[in-house]
């Protein structure tokens, strides 16, 4: 075994795998070997030494490709670290009683009930509606103009990093 970690994404329009970049550009930072890929151009995790995978949310559930990974390389993912995180539109929603936290790690449930995390990631994406196809474009512009959603990007490039950062200790076992 190697002693890189991977850090893998699944991403339609992009802000996930910005978020991958930044979460690997943060342990870099710190010293550690990464290798940055999209889930689906993963073949085989055996020698990576940590994963951290992270899916865009649609339809309350990460993207088939990124369940499908897990699903694949469970006998894998169970021997390593295994970090998982979540970019959606629910944690742009901030309520005091931190609801869109709850909602978000629900997302997640079907990731740990297959493996279990060292620690999960929950963040705020992108509403960018000249990214989305014409299908989904309609329904969401209709949710903007009833003021449902609010089209920007949510990043929170401080929450990544930090994240990343106190993820570093749990990914060297
Ligand atoms: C068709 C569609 C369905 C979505 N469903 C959800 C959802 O159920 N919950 C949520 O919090 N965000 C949802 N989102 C928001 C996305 O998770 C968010 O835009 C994310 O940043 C997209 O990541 P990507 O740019 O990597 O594709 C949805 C977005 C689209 C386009």
């Amino acid at each position: 075994m190697s002693n890189i970690t991977l850090v893998t994404y699944a991403s339609r329009a992009g802000s996930t795998a910005g978020v991958a970049q930044a979460v690997a550009h943060t342990l870099k930072d710190r010293g550690i070997a990464v290798e940055v890929c999209p889930m689906r151009d993963v073949q085989d995790i055996t020698r990576y030494r940590a994963v951290v995978a992270g899916s865009a949310v649609r339809m309350s559930q990460w993207l088939p490709e990124g369940m499908a990974f897990v699903e694949h390389h469970r006998q894998q993912l169970l021997q390593k670290p295994f970090a998982a995180f979540v970019v959606c539109l629910a944690m742009a929603a901030k309520s005091e009683k931190g609801l869109e936290k709850v909602t978000a790690a629900a997302y997640l449930q079907p990731v740990r009930t297959l493996v279990p995390t060292v620690s999960e990631g929950l963040f705020a994406g992108v509403l960018d509606l000249s990214k989305l196809p014409l299908m989904y474009r309609i329904p969401f512009r209709l949710a903007t103009l009833s003021g449902i959603f609010k089209e920007g990007d949510y990043r929170d490039w401080n929450t990544i990093h930090q994240w990343a950062n106190d993820l570093l200790p749990k990914l060297v076992v």
